[in-house]
């Protein structure tokens, strides 16, 4: 083999690589994906609330004084089962992970019953009214960020009054329950 077949050789490998570069060069150029300016497709899935029609869905907006009044206390005695991993309801009831709620209605928030309140809850101050109730066990962390009850809270409206109107007769002194037309 004299030196021009070599070259010859060497030229036909070399021109080889050359179009191989060239052409994933070009095919990257065309393959390569834009990043897309808005998501291609949108999810938009209705909010549904369980078991949900729309006249549960406007209750959720009732004010508390408005659910009390087909509140019932013995519901609400069964639904606070729920609580009671962590609070007692008896007067003069120890203190667990939660501080006993006898007579909370009213009452100061974070205050005595000899419990070690969270710093999030005393700083909040004032009593607990209904309304507040109502806000605090719809969403606890929603009404006082920061607060060691570490409780989902009770979503569904009716069953919310009813511990509230629970919590209420649970006192020396129950509050009259509060009417919608003031
Ligand atoms: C996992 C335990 C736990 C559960 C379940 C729980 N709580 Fe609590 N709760 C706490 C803790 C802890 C605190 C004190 C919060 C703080 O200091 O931030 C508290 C505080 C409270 C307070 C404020 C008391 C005060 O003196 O200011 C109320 C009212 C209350 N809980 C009601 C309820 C009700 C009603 C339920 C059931 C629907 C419930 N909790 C379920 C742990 C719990």
């Amino acid at each position: 083999m004299d030196s021009f077949e070599l070259n010859k050789i060497l030229g036909a490998l070399l021109g080889t690589c050359l179009i191989v570069l060239v052409t994933s060069f070009a095919a990257q150029a065309v393959f390569t994906p834009r990043p897309l300016e808005k998501p291609g497709f949108e999810i938009a899935v209705k909010e549904e609330t369980k078991g949900g029609g729309p006249a549960e869905a406007a209750a959720s907006s009732e004010p508390i004084e408005k659910l009390l009044q087909t509140a019932s206390v013995e519901k609400g005695s069964a639904a606070a089962k729920k609580c009671a991993a962590c609070h007692t309801f008896e007067k003069g009831g120890p203190n667990r992970v939660g501080p006993n709620l006898f007579g909370i209605v009213g009452e100061a928030r974070g205050e005595g019953r000899g419990f070690n309140f969270s710093a999030a809850m005393k700083a909040k101050g004032g009593t607990w009214t209904f309304d507040d109730l109502n806000k605090f066990l719809t969403n606890p962390k929603g009404f006082i960020p920061g607060t060691a009850m570490g409780f989902a809270g009770i979503p569904k409206d009716s069953e919310r009054a009813d511990v509230i109107a629970y919590l209420n007769s649970l006192s020396d002194h129950p509050q009259p329950l509060p009417t919608a037309q003031k």
